[in-house]
C-alpha cells in the first residue's frame, strides 16, 4: 500500500493517518479468533492490570503464535512506514492491548519514543507505531487521545511513573501536555474493527480507562529503521526486540491463506 503525496503531507502536519476498514471482517476473524487463546497462557509477556487477572498488554505474540507473525509481516501495515522512511524496518516492540471491558485502565500521556530513547538507546525517532483495531473503537471503550503536531516537539521531558497502572510508562507533565492541547487540541479516531492507524513515535497520545461492556483490542506494530536499531538491552528481549532482521513482507491476501505461515519468525542475528 502506497501513501499518496497529500497523506504524507498530513502525516507530516499532524504525526497520524487513519485509514478506517483497511482489513476485511474475515481478516479480522483470524486474528480476533486467536486473543483468547493467547490470554489463555501464563507467560511472562502477557502483563495484567493491577488486578492480576486482566490482561493489560501482551508482548512479543508474533513470536509464537502464526496469525499475528502473518499479521507483523503484513504489506498493509510494513509498506508504508518503509516509504515513509525510504529504509526497511524491523520489529522493535509488538503488542496486543486489551483494554478490557469495565478493566481496562488509563495509558497516561507519553510519547513512544521516549522510552526507546530512554530505555533502550535508540538513536532517532526513525520508528513508527502502526495500529490495528480487533474490535470496534467508539468513543466509549477507551480510545486513543492523540495530540495532532504534537509530534514536531521532539521529545519532551517526562518522568517515569511506576506506580499509577501495572506497567512502568515516562509520562508527561500536565503542565505541558496543556500547552501543547492549546495548540494542537486532541482527537479520538473512532472506527469499526480492521480500521488502520500510523502515527510518529514522538506524537503524544494516551487513552482513558474503558468503563464500557465492550471491549478494546488493538495490536500494535512498533517498526523501527534497521540502521536506527536500539543499542541498549536493559528491558527483557520480548519488551525491546534485539532481532534487526529487516521484516520479509507476505502477499496481501496471507491472513485468510492456510498455505502461508508466519511463523516462524526469522530471529537472524542477535546482537551481542
Ligand atoms: C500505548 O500507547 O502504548 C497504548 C495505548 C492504548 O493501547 O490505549
Ligand atoms: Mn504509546
Amino acid at each position: 500500500m502506497e501513501l499518496t503525496p497529500s497523506q504524507r503531507e498530513q502525516f507530516e502536519r499532524d504525526g497520524y493517518l487513519f485509514f478506517p476498514s483497511l482489513f476485511s471482517a474475515a481478516e479480522m476473524k483470524v486474528l480476533r479468533d486467536e486473543v483468547p487463546r493467547i490470554y489463555a497462557e501464563q507467560r511472562p509477556e502477557i502483563v495484567r492490570e493491577k488486578d492480576g487477572v486482566t490482561p493489560r498488554t501482551s508482548f512479543a505474540a508474533h513470536t509464537y503464535s502464526d496469525v499475528f507473525a502473518k499479521l507483523a509481516r503484513h504489506p498493509r501495515m510494513v509498506q508504508p512506514v518503509q516509504q515513509v522512511f525510504g529504509e526497511p524496518v524491523y520489529m522493535h516492540q509488538f503488542k496486543i492491548n486489551g483494554k478490557q471491558a469495565f478493566d481496562g485502565d488509563v495509558w497516561q500521556w507519553h510519547q513512544d519514543f521516549g522510552t526507546w530513547h530512554r530505555d533502550d538507546a535508540m538513536p532517532e525517532a526513525r520508528a513508527m507505531n502502526v495500529s490495528i483495531f480487533l474490535d470496534e473503537v467508539n468513543e466509549f471503550n477507551g480510545p486513543l487521545w492523540f495530540i495532532p503536531g504534537s509530534h514536531r516537539e521532539g521529545v519532551v521531558e517526562a518522568g517515569h511513573d511506576t506506580r499509577t497502572t501495572s506497567y512502568p510508562l515516562w509520562t508527561l507533565d500536565n503542565s505541558k501536555v496543556r500547552e501543547l492541547i492549546e495548540r494542537g487540541g486532541i482527537v479520538a479516531p473512532k472506527g469499526p474493527p480492521g480500521s488502520m492507524l500510523m502515527f510518529h513515535s514522538c506524537l503524544v497520545h494516551g487513552s482513558p480507562p474503558n468503563m464500557s461492556p465492550w471491549d478494546r483490542v488493538i495490536v500494535y506494530l512498533s517498526l523501527c529503521t534497521v540502521s536506527n536499531h536500539i543499542r541498549q538491552f536493559k528491558r527483557p528481549e520480548w519488551i525491546a526486540h534485539r532481532d534487526f532482521t529487516p521484516i520479509q513482507m507476505l502477499g496481501d491476501d496471507c491472513l485468510l491463506r492456510e498455505d502461508v505461515r508466519g511463523l516462524p519468525w526469522p530471529t537472524g542475528r542477535q546482537a551481542a
